[in-house]
């Protein structure tokens, strides 16, 4: 039960659309441009570097805040399970987030909010894929790939850390981590399909920090 209680209170955090939201500010549907997506690159595409940074900023927030409101609900009778629940919360987020059930289910690619879940549940990882996302941006300008690389790397350091112990669960429990990890990194694979294809075709948009970037 705990674990549908958490799906559903990361699935309400992740209804709140930060990047469609700036949209409707600037009278627009951020779906209808760039590569349709509602997320962090497509709002940094579309209305530019403030849109951008507060579109990260509010869908990390939004995961930070369902992974701190299961924590406060069960840090203490669950607290055996709590990583397990932590990621529960953040598979429903970035599902809500995803598919969110008032806008039609378009969403975005659960990027950001996986940059808060990320950071909540392991700030080891986090340094792990800042670097390898920002190694990757800075020499190939995708985005995708480098979302998409960094998703790979937290998924093999937390098989890495739970065969190391650091999660301190008995070991269904750690299985049971790995594989809503692994559900996770097949959505975050699943997302970006239409990436992945521009990618190995060489069509994929690049992102430049100054701007330049194509609508
Ligand atoms: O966070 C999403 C990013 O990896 C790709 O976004 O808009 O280029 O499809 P976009």
């Amino acid at each position: 039960m705990e674990r549908i209680i958490c799906l559903v209170i990361g699935y309400v955090c992740g209804l709140f659309q930060t990047g469609y939201i700036i949209g409707k500010v600037h009278k627009t549907d951020i779906r209808e441009h760039g590569s349709g997506n509602a997320g962090t690159t497509n709002a940094f595409r579309t209305f530019g570097k403030k849109a951008g940074a507060l579109t990260l900023l509010g869908d990390c927030l939004k995961c930070v805040l369902a992974i701190m409101i299961v924590r406060i609900i069960y840090g203490d009778s669950m607290s055996s399970i709590l990583p397990l629940l932590t990621l529960y919360a953040a598979l429903g987020c970035i599902l809500g987030h995803n598919f969110p059930i008032s806008m039609d289910f378009r969403g975005g690619k659960g990027i950001a909010a996986s940059v808060g879940m990320i950071i909540a549940f392991d700030w080891r990882i986090f340094l792990v894929c800042a670097v390898i996302f920002f190694a990757l941006f800075f020499t190939t300008h995708y985005v995708s790939l480098c979302s998409l690389s960094a998703y790979a790397a937290a998924f093999i350091l937390v098989l890495v850390f739970g065969q190391m112990g650091k999660y301190g669960m008995d070991q269904p429990h750690t299985i049971e981590l790995y594989a809503i990890m692994a559900v996770l990194t097949g959505m975050a694979f699943y997302r970006h399909r239409a990436n992945i294809g521009r990618l190995i075709h060489g069509t994929e948009n690049k992102v430049f920090l100054s701007g330049k970037n194509k609508n």
